[in-house]
């Protein structure tokens, strides 16, 4: 019954957003390494469906043709050692074309976009993991992303220990190979989630922390009641306009 009540609500949202011609909603999820996170977003994705939504699943970096070229060079242990600053780059041009391609449309043809990691991967990984800085990341995302920036972006925290064990046992379950990143050592990875906890911090309306040391269906119930939220604020803005 609940589910009904809901689908009856997400509809007219859909319905609402496609008749103001308004644009769609702009979700990412984020975390180091090994929180669960493409467990998570497989569920959140079944419940916005169910709910009547056309949402579009993508990835970064990726998600086109030639950003998973470069998500190959950035992930390939063979590429060795990369610049940080040509790291920041490769992942600033996978953007650009994930965003002409995938995103913004998707976005003005009112569809959710659901985002495994988007801009704030940036200023985490290569800001705070490489040790950039912050500024040299957003001078980047000025430039390349500008104005499309997440409605609602969630955190999976973890401590690093925890998700880099989880990480490890995955790649032994799929006999596959670390990647460059996950190569990296703990010390990285508890700069990576502290740049997060940041991120946090500095945009509390926007990002949202949710524990990932919780069970799989506790982590999703928390992830929906904020993507429920979101959308329903969204909802009410679009009215208010309208
Ligand atoms: P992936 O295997 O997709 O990570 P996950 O474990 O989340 O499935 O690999 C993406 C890697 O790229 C991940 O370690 C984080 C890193 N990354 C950055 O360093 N900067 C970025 O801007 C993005 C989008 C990803």
């Amino acid at each position: 019954m609940q589910g009904f009540f809901a689908s009856l609500r997400m509809t007219a949202l859909t319905t609402t957003r496609l008749n103001m011609k308004h644009p769609g909603l702009f979700i990412t999820l984020e975390g180091i390494d090994g929180t669960g996170k493409s467990t998570q977003i497989r569920g959140l994705v079944r419940h916005l469906r169910e709910c009547g939504h056309r949402v579009r699943v993508t990835r970064e970096p990726g998600g086109t043709p030639a950003g998973e070229r470069i998500r190959a060079i950035l992930l390939a242990t063979s590429t060795g050692k990369l610049a940080p600053q040509a790291e920041l780059a490769l992942m600033y041009a996978a953007r650009a074309q994930h965003l002409a391609e995938v995103v913004r449309p998707a976005l003005a043809r009112g569809e959710i976009v659901v985002s495994d990691r988007y801009n704030d991967a940036s200023l985490a990984y290569q800001g705070y993991g490489r040790k950039l800085g912050t500024a040299g990341v957003r001078a980047f995302d000025r430039i390349v992303c500008g104005r499309t920036q997440p409605d609602l972006t969630i955190i999976l925290d973890l401590d690093p220990g925890q998700a880099l064990a989880r990480a490890q046992g995955r790649e032994t379950r799929r006999k596959s190979r670390r990647g460059r990143f996950e190569a990296q050592g703990l010390e990285f990875h508890q700069r990576v989630r502290a740049g997060y906890l940041a991120i946090a911090r500095s945009a509390p309306g926007r990002a949202k922390v949710v524990r990932a040391d919780q069970a799989v269906g506790e982590v999703q119930t928390a992830i929906r009641e904020l993507v429920d939220e979101c959308l329903a604020r969204h909802l009410k803005s679009i009215r208010k306009r309208g």
